[in-house]
């Protein structure tokens, strides 16, 4: 096809599809609704050439950026709210279960497997606040889920991620606990605090072109696994953390604010957190998709 045309080059683009090699469905659905988006964008905005160029360079550095410590492109999906958008699409509640929000960019595989009730907190802090975490974990009926695994992971009180500060230990505030033959899992932690997402290079310059802020609210990190059902992965946000309502990711959902109470006398921690968490049974969530 020559001289393309404004009105034209979108149908000839999608033509193109598959002419020269096979393609599966998906590939097509997912190729003809992104051109079509993809130009409709650029005639929305009258993208200019400059402009053109300017977000090839962006990406070029954004790509540049990324490492087994960074991964630039999830930032900006979470700036821009795709990845809470993915998440809700990809795990739509089908009754009880826990609702689910972000992975992030700062999970680690591999998270030392520890004893319930255990300590993730390798290094003090002045000023922090020990919380002891507990709760079951249970199937949509009500019943304990035993031998499901928690992952946690949290920022320490300087606001920074063990794996993003030389100066904790490695996997400091990270743990792997498994809940007991009653679903009962416990482990001990510190109160999370209200942290900046990376603002510097390009995750920066995307929030200040939007006018937004890097913050995000004081939330612990837990994923739920267990054979037989869909993975959870959760946050929990700390009711009296600044924020709840302006999360620079979009992330906080009502139903994963959970109120960090001061602790009994002569207890070990400073403050008692208590969580269920419901999962999906995973024959159930899949014939809800
Ligand atoms: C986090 O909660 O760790 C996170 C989520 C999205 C972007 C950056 C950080
Ligand atoms: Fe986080």
């Amino acid at each position: 096809m020559r001289n393309v045309t404004v009105d034209n080059v979108t149908d000839v683009v999608i033509d193109s599809l598959g002419k020269h090699a096979d393609i599966a469905p998906r590939q097509r659905e997912i190729m003809e609704s992104l051109i079509k988006h993809l130009h409709g964008f650029c005639k929305d905005v009258n993208l200019t050439h400059d402009e053109f160029l300017y977000a090839c360079d962006y990406l070029g550095r954004a790509g540049a950026l990324c490492s087994d410590k960074r991964q630039e492109f999830i930032l900006l999906g979470d700036i821009l709210g795709v990845e809470v958008l993915v998440d809700m699409l990809s795990n739509p509640i089908s009754g009880d279960e826990t609702v689910s929000t972000v992975l992030g960019p700062f999970f680690r595989e591999n998270a030392p497997v520890m004893p319930k009730g255990a300590s993730t907190v390798q290094k003090h802090f002045d000023g922090q606040e020990t919380v002891y975490v507990e709760g079951y974990i249970l199937d949509n009926k009500g019943n304990p889920i035993p031998g499901a695994i928690i992952d946690v992971w949290e920022d320490a009180p300087n606001g920074l991620y063990e794996n993003h500060d030389p100066e904790q230990p490695d996997y400091n505030l990270r743990g792997r606990f498994e809940s007991d033959a009653k679903g009962h899992y416990a482990f001990t932690a510190i109160r999370p605090v209200p942290y900046p997402i990376p603002g510097d290079e390009t995750a920066g310059e995307l929030i200040r072109y939007m006018g937004h802020h890097c913050m995000r609210p004081g939330h612990i990190h837990m994923m739920v696994t267990r054979d037989g059902y869909r993975p959870l992965i959760s946050q929990i946000y700390d009711a009296d953390s600044a924020h709840l309502d302006d999360d620079s990711v979009f992330a906080v959902k009502e139903d994963l604010i959970g109120k960090f109470e001061k602790a009994p006398e002569g207890a070990e921690t400073d403050l008692v957190l208590r969580f269920d968490f419901t999962l999906a049974d995973q024959a159930q969530a899949m014939a809800a998709e």
